[in-house]
């Protein structure tokens, strides 16, 4: 559980998060604007530094919106009804067990507009706490829900920041189409192949 719980729970999933959002800034020049315009007004000539993060509400969108279009673990490790239950309005016997479907939740039609759709603004219309680390089920829930959120946020969106600030970034012609998913958590299954220019900080 040590090892699983360092590499996959933890590397993996941020490691996940980070590609596919540079994917989702790569395909949407709009967007990467934005994120590298308000690193610009925040940092200046410095190097984006976790110190930064709260000052930066569309870098947490974007890393908010990645875990909820990706869902990096897409189903929680199974549970055990030891006893008779109810969830959802659902009869849960003794001795089942339950996967719960992240990534239905964080496609669910009736919660999310469009919910295929990568769009960070939807975080940034005043419903949501930017400190809330929960805005999506990404992170499962309850009581065991995951030990590391902040800590992936912070990495995350830190990595994600620094290298929209030292690059610009564009998918190489034919990577729109790899969107394919594979493994545990949600591996992009070709490895994304981008053109990267040095921005002049
Ligand atoms: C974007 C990155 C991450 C995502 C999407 C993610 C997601 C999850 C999910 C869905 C669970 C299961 C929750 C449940 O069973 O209800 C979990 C558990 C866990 N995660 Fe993460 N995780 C991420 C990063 C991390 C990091 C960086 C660490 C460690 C530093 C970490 C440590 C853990 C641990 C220890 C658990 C087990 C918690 C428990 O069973 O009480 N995770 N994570």
């Amino acid at each position: 559980m040590l090892v699983w719980e360092t590499i996959i729970e933890a590397s993996d999933t941020t490691m996940v998060t980070t590609e596919w959002a540079m994917y989702e800034l790569a395909k949407n020049p709009k967007c990467q604007d934005r994120l590298y315009h308000e690193i610009q007004n925040v940092c200046g000539a410095e190097k984006i530094k976790e110190e930064h993060l709260p000052q930066l509400p569309y870098l947490n969108a974007v890393f908010h919106e990645t875990i909820r279009k990706y869902s990096p673990a897409p189903v929680i490790p199974l549970r055990y009804a030891h006893e008779d239950t109810q969830i959802g309005g659902y009869y849960i016997p003794a001795g089942s067990e339950i996967a719960v479907n992240i990534y239905g939740c964080n496609m669910d039609k009736k919660l999310w507009e469009n919910p295929e759709e990568w769009k960070p603004e939807r975080f940034l219309d005043g419903k949501y706490d930017s400190m809330d680390l929960h805005k999506t089920m990404a992170f499962g829930a309850g009581k065991r829900s995951c030990a590391g959120a902040l800590q992936a946020s912070m990495i995350a969106s830190a990595t994600i920041g620094r290298v929209a600030q030292e690059f610009e970034w564009r998918l190489k012609d034919g990577e729109e189409e790899n969107v394919d998913i594979v493994g545990l958590t949600s591996r992009k299954l070709q490895p994304l192949h981008v053109i990267i220019k040095p921005r002049n900080l």
